[in-house]
């Protein structure tokens, strides 16, 4: 099929890359010029893992081409929209973007030459209940004489896991009033989901609220095991062995009940917010989503409790101390509403020297931490630690399960603060080395 993706962020690249992969013809549009200019080259302005290898081969082939025009997309009737909806400070969802993202489609469907066949608009970007609906009226309002049908197809991509999430999909979840736009989906994610056949059907209310409600629930999921863990600290216990224990029964599972300094990312903090925003409108108090939120912000002070415990001010103040991992979680360099990131913005005026470790983020945490004197960056495990007196652990990248221990003894006073659970207890008192978990006792 020939399809246009409308915006070429995180979302908007991998659907194109992947749909294009999949054999359609797809043409990934967006407004900024210097984007398409390196994007034309495959050369893509984040980290993750595959989608560069997907867009060159694509690219090549002929499958997959960028552009900045509206224009160049007018003949292929079917379009994804994947523009940003950010927060704005009330807490609301700013849908400026996807509003401008269809007007300038209506406006080039005007123009074309070929007004008798229909248009179907897919809805990627993360919208609040009623989005549709508002949108259908605006569609309304410019009496055209073909018919546009609005649709909601919501993402579930993971960062660090996009490609994968994409090719293999949970379900593929589709909310619309139209049977062609439906069928027009299936066909187009037939290649991955003829197995599980998990094609949800639903109507636009459901299916925004589909990705707002799992988002939510996957964001309390960490909240719950977050409260848990404190009870574990206080009695005892191994929140790892509690997560096994709960996770086994298949109505729980484990997925998602890691215990650690609380999520962050582009997209629980924001859409939660926007939620509870939702919920305003319409008169209800989310006392559930609420406390989610209040746990989680709760969570990276219960963290650093740990250490102001430890150490008086006067005493932090004279310590070098070394944090690894500073995305928002493993696999990315995506630093938005990290912890890390806050806990670094936390201890920073704190104490005499921070060297920091990440294999993947150290260009966008220089960016954002320029303004604070005592931090340096390092390009080693080893090197970050050396003349350190502790360690602070804040993201769950692999390699912090598996490396050479020995260079955990060259920490002064001995001490690691495991914001993420990574290491093994023992190992760690086998080479006397007080260790500091999340609900580890
Ligand atoms: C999320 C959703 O998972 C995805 O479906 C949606 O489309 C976009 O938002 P993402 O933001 O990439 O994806 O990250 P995710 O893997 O969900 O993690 C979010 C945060 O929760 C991270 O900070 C992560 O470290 C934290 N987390 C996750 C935990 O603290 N514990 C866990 O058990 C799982």
């Amino acid at each position: 099929m020939k399809i246009s993706v409308i915006g070429s962020g995180y979302v908007g690249l991998v659907t194109a890359a992947c749909f294009a992969e999949l054999g359609n013809k797809v043409t990934c549009i967006d407004i900024s010029k210097q984007k398409i200019q390196s994007l034309k080259q495959s050369k893509i302005p984040f980290y993750e893992p595959g989608l560069e290898n997907l867009v060159e081969k694509n690219l090549k082939c002929k499958n997959l081409s960028f552009t900045s025009k509206y224009a160049d997309a007018i003949e292929d009737k079917i379009y994804f929209i994947c523009v940003g909806t950010p927060q704005r400070k009330s807490g609301s969802v700013n849908l400026d973007y996807l509003f401008a993202a269809i007007d300038s489609l209506l406006k080039e469907f005007q123009q074309g030459i070929d007004q008798d066949s229909k248009r179907h608009i897919f809805i990627k970007s993360t919208i609040p209940p009623g989005t549709i609906r508002k949108i259908e009226k605006k569609v309304l309002l410019r009496k055209l004489n073909f018919s546009v049908s609005i649709s909601s197809n919501p993402e579930f991509l993971k960062e660090g896991s996009a490609v994968n999430d994409f090719m293999k999909p949970d379900r593929v979840v589709i909310g619309s009033d139209s049977n062609t736009a439906k069928k027009i989906c299936k066909e187009l994610y037939k290649p991955i989901i003829w197995k599980s056949n998990r094609f949800i059907e639903t109507t636009p209310e459901s299916s925004e609220i589909i990705k707002y409600a799992s988002n939510a629930f996957l964001a309390t999921k960490i909240s719950f095991i977050n409260e848990i863990a404190k009870l574990t600290d206080f009695y005892g216990g191994d929140i790892n062995e509690i997560r096994s224990g709960m996770g086994s029964d298949v109505r729980i599972n484990p997925n998602f009940l890691y215990a650690g300094i609380g999520f962050g990312g582009s997209c629980f903090p924001k859409d939660l917010t926007g939620l509870i925003h939702s919920f305003k409108k319409a008169k209800i108090n989310p006392e559930l989503i609420k406390a989610t939120v209040n746990v989680n912000n709760e969570q990276k002070e219960y963290f650093l409790r740990k250490i102001y415990k430890l150490y008086s001010p006067k005493e932090l103040s004279k310590k070098t101390i070394t944090i690894w991992g500073i995305a928002f979680k493993s696999n990315t360099d995506d630093i938005r509403e990290s912890v890390g990131i806050k806990i670094v913005k936390a201890l920073s005026p704190k104490v005499a020297k921070i060297n920091i470790y990440d294999a993947i983020a150290i260009k966008n945490a220089k960016n954002e931490l320029s303004n604070l004197s005592n931090i340096s960056f390092n390009k080693t495990l080893a090197s970050s630690v050396k003349n350190s007196h502790f360690l602070v652990i804040t993201t769950d990248s692999k390699e912090f399960w598996s490396f050479d221990h020995d260079l955990l003894t060259t920490l002064q006073d001995n001490r690691i603060f495991d914001g993420r659970n990574m290491l093994d207890i023992d190992a760690m008192s086998a080479l006397e080395i007080e260790y500091f978990g999340i609900g580890r006792g």
